[in-house]
């Protein structure tokens, strides 16, 4: 039989993970069952995934002239971080040291926020651009090949407007979906009249939903009621939209039901949503998105410092979160959250390396969580975050062995190449 010829051939693979499943996610005892292959292969042809299998299998079947030897290395779907702040201007590190020391009051998220929208109103297009086509390069040097961008450091009509242009006109080989976030917490100008508020975010919609594939509202008590939210969202859908929703991050304001209720793609954070909150997500096939690196950064798990005093941690029930939105059924993925407050990582290693510690997850959980789940929870789960053919030959190569390594160490970057539709963004020049 005539061999087909491929456009790459990655083989002798020391352990190929292929996170396959099922397009709308691994729920349950599910999670625990990756798909590996020793001594593995991956053919690649027209940006699509042409065949997966031994290394003997796919040189039976596939010739090519560009072959990479990936002995003794592990191969994985690209990462996929369905939920990031990518456009934004500003840094913040200088609150967070308040924070960490408890020497001078900090600014708390809400007040946070509002320093970053005064510097991104300001902030030149030009500016902004250069930082997050640098921000997206580092992105994809730790692995990410698919990223979610949310605006939300506007909260004015011509700055959301302005961010998510800069969004769509973002030129690189991340494939970026972009979410409107005008509802990200009300504006300084707004805080005596949220309903008035909610009111402009409807009033941008038509407009945003020109730009934008999803919309989020942020379901929280430093963002608005079930009920603003449950506003916002309905018409979003009307105009074609799809829903997203920071959800219950810093208290229980029924997020999780919001999000059911509006049958959204995910819900996000989900760090007080209850169990009947998860259940009724589960059945409404609404993602759980989790951000181990928010609660590691903010020292959600650490005591605080008053003077010489130890105060409790604020979430020590964390730990248990993960597992209760994987035990209700809930399609659970992780992210980074990446922005300039709560978790400025852009890596999603670290997210994955964070979620092992603080979420006590297992490693094959994990992989999911980061690759096909988080596919699902953009409505892509059919088209890549696993290594079958047929998908996007989003491909990483990592520079160790095997799947456990990339989460047990912690600190260095593993990624070796990467590949996004084929095409090789990152090259470790072996
Ligand atoms: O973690 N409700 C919003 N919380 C944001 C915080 C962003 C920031 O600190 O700038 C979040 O997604
Ligand atoms: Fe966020």
């Amino acid at each position: 039989m005539a061999k087909k010829t491929a456009d790459l051939i990655i083989e002798n693979i020391g352990e190929l993970v292929t996170c396959a499943g099922p397009a709308d996610g691994r729920r349950g005892d599910a999670l625990q069952a990756l798909d590996i292959i020793k001594d593995g292969a991956v053919a690649v042809t027209d940006g699509r995934i042409s065949g997966v299998g031994t290394t003997r299998e796919i040189v039976a079947s596939f010739d090519s002239a560009n072959r990479i030897d990936a002995s003794g290395r592990l191969v994985t779907p690209g990462l996929v971080d369905p939920h990031s702040h990518l456009v934004y201007s500003g840094s913040r590190h200088d609150e967070w040291e308040f924070k960490v020391t408890g020497r001078a009051p900090a600014a708390g998220l809400q007040g946070g926020i509002h320093r970053s929208v005064g510097w991104t109103r300001a902030a030149s297009d030009e500016a902004m651009t250069s930082q997050a086509l640098a921000d997206l390069d580092e992105m994809a040097e730790h692995g990410t090949t698919t990223l979610e961008a949310k605006t939300g450091y506007g909260l004015e009509r011509e700055t959301e407007l302005r961010l998510l242009r800069l969004t769509a006109g973002l030129q690189h080989p991340i494939d970026i979906i972009p979410t409107f976030l005008g509802a990200h917490v009300p504006p300084r100008e707004y805080l005596d009249d949220t309903d008035a508020y909610v009111d402009l975010v409807i009033d941008m919609l038509p407009e945003a939903a020109e730009l934008a594939e999803y919309c989020d509202v942020c379901c929280d008590p430093i963002g608005f009621t079930r009920a603003q939210c449950r506003r916002i969202g309905e018409r979003a859908k009307e105009l074609g939209l799809g829903i997203r929703v920071h959800s219950d991050q810093t208290g229980d304001a029924e997020g999780g039901f919001l999000a059911a209720e509006l049958k959204a793609a995910s819900a996000d954070h989900a760090d007080y949503t209850t169990d009947e909150g998860f259940r009724a997500m589960a059945e409404a096939g609404t993602a759980a998105i989790l951000f181990p690196g928010v609660t590691y950064h903010m020292l959600e798990m650490t005591p605080a410092l008053d003077g010489d005093t130890l105060v409790p941690a604020e979430k020590p029930f964390m730990p248990q979160v993960a597992r209760r939105a994987v035990d209700a059924g809930c399609n659970v993925a992780l992210s980074t959250d990446y922005n300039p407050g709560s978790c400025p990582t852009l890596s999603m290693q670290a997210a994955m390396q964070t979620a092992a510690r603080l979420y006590r997850l297992g490693y094959a959980e994990i992989w999911h969580m980061s690759t096909l789940n988080a596919a699902a929870s953009l409505g892509r789960g059919h088209d890549r975050g696993s290594l079958e053919p047929g998908k996007r030959a989003d491909i990483v190569i990592w520079r160790v062995p095997q799947h456990g390594m990339v989460i047990h160490r912690f600190g260095t970057n593993l990624v070796d190449d990467v590949f996004i539709g084929g095409q090789q963004v990152v090259a470790s020049g072996r």
